[in-house]
């Protein structure tokens, strides 16, 4: 999907408000266990991961080509925004922003030599010891009827992510299953558990 593809999505996101406004219970445990920082958070959407790290005390450029994503985000960001800064870019094409101590990509789909570069990108801004924590839908989830992409070539396992992010440490990489008891964070699960991929990486130190 492109940029004016996804403007329309959020357009009838904030229409209907379906769209999950807490950043996701992964994103919560991992960010719980770090002191705060610089972060990078790529594809930030309406800026649920965001906004959690504003609120923790993280400086915070948060990046996504869709303007309409990013003007709901300025909208609904009222703690700590000021540690936030918004960027409206391609993550595909962005330059490594060094000096992060976290780089956060949520629900990011994009083709795989795509989602190799983005991984790249976000490696290479890492400090030494800085976290990488990848979160998306994993292949299985098609099984399951549960929301997401269709297009396999688009979806996680494990096995990729650990792949595009040789030079980092895998700290964790796994399926993980969400349920209707994380809707809250999630949105609604429908069809069965969801099936996401998680990854957390960190840079040498
Ligand atoms: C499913 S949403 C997830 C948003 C957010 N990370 C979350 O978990 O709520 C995917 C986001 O990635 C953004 N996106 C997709 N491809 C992108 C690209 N090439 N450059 C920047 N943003 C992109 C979309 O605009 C959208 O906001």
């Amino acid at each position: 999907m492109d940029a004016h593809q996804w403007d329309a999505r959020y357009a009838a996101a904030a229409a209907s408000g379906i769209w999950a406004h807490a950043a996701p219970r992964i994103v919560q445990e991992v960010v719980a266990t770090l002191p705060p920082g610089r972060a990078l958070d790529l594809g930030c959407g309406d800026g649920r991961t965001t906004r959690l790290l504003a609120a923790r005390g993280w400086t915070v450029t948060a990046v996504d080509f869709s303007a309409e994503a990013l003007a709901i985000a300025v909208r609904v960001t009222t703690e700590a925004a000021d540690r936030v800064t918004w960027l409206q870019a391609d993550v595909t094409t962005l330059a490594p922003r060094a000096g992060q101590h976290l780089v956060v990509a949520t629900y990011l789909h994009l083709p795989e030599p795509a989602l190799r570069r983005v991984l790249a990108t976000a490696a290479a801004s890492l400090v030494p010891g800085g976290t990488l924590l990848v979160l998306g839908h994993d292949v299985e989830n098609l099984a399951t009827g549960a929301p997401g992409p269709t297009d396999p070539s688009l979806l996680y396992t494990p096995e990729l992510l650990a792949g595009a992010v040789g030079g980092l440490e895998v700290v964790r990489c796994e399926r993980v299953r969400r349920g209707p008891d994380d809707a809250e964070t999630h949105g609604p699960v429908s069809g069965g558990e969801a099936v996401d991929t998680v990854l957390v990486a960190t840079a040498p130190a």
